[in-house]
């Protein structure tokens, strides 16, 4: 199979194409040993859709990984699931299951997983961990980004449950795939609630490799103009980052600041259908 990442789930489609897009994202990574697929887009619908649209077959998949337990992620899982190989492994962060909420419309809602434990015990082999964890050769999850010295994306609002009441989500569930190519590593993120500069910092300290390249939602899209100017500072410091594929919850704001500073040979748009094509060159 040859190596390479395609969007499979975005906000957006590449134009001209026939795939449908949603508030959400999956990607799915084809490597030497096997798919695997990040997310599963929000409603499930959209997801099968798409992969029959770009003839991706999920019974080839190897292994599914989620970024973390919000519904625009892994809203697809139930409708996935009948094309999986039963006890498929599933890899996430241990904080995955923890229920979550939003205060955003004014009335708390779930915002977290529509399944529960015993429903992915069913029809998985879960891996819930806060360690890295290695999902197929040179494909590992972050595992929980503990270090968040720089601007994270929390949103107001977001809770878990907490005892008796609520608190502000931490996202210790927060993960990215970090997955190594001929040319140094790609980080996928997912929402990246984590932050985008912690996200990198964790996987050089982690990892000890450079990012030639980063992927997905960045959640940058509430972040005021000074903090965008100082997440393009740092990452213009950065030399080695030769790709930024913006989507999802990275905003319009984040795009344009980010394409000024580093330029449009580097960052670029992802929408479904988006193929990361210098990862086919391994
Ligand atoms: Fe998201
Ligand atoms: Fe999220």
């Amino acid at each position: 199979m040859k190596p390479g990442i395609t969007c499979v789930v975005d906000n957006a489609v590449k134009s001209s194409s026939h795939l449908w897009g949603e508030h959400g994202l999956a990607f799915w990574i084809a490597t030497d040993s096997g798919p695997v697929l990040l997310d599963t887009g929000q409603s499930g619908t959209v997801l099968l859709h798409n992969l029959d649209e770009l003839h991706l077959d999920a019974a080839e998949l190897k292994a599914l990984v989620l970024s973390h337990g919000h519904y625009d992620h892994t809203g697809g899982l139930p409708a996935l699931v009948g094309r999986l190989t039963p006890g498929l492994p599933l890899y996430a962060n241990s904080d995955l299951l923890q229920e979550r909420f939003s205060q955003s419309t004014g009335q708390r809602r779930s915002i977290g997983l529509s399944v529960n434990a015993d429903w992915l015990s069913e029809h998985f082999t879960v891996h819930l961990d806060d360690a890295p964890q290695q999902i197929l050769p040179g494909v590992w999850t972050t595992g929980v980004i503990t270090e968040r010295p720089y601007p994270a994306g929390y949103v107001p609002r977001q809770e878990i449950r907490a005892g008796e009441g609520y608190a502000s989500d931490p996202y210790r569930d927060d993960l990215s795939l970090v997955v190594e190519s001929n040319s140094g590593l790609v980080v996928l993120c997912g929402c990246c609630h984590a932050g985008l500069l912690n996200t990198i910092e964790h996987v050089q300290r982690v990892f000890q490799q450079s990012i030639v390249a980063v992927a997905g939602g960045t959640h940058l899209i509430s972040a005021d103009a000074a903090t965008l100017q100082f997440v393009a500072q740092k990452l213009s410091g950065w030399g080695g980052l030769q790709r930024l594929y913006l989507n999802h919850c990275s905003g319009q704001e984040a795009y344009v600041t980010l394409r000024q500073a580093l330029g449009g040979a580097i960052v670029r748009p992802c929408p479904a259908g988006a193929v990361l094509e210098w990862a086919t060159a391994a």
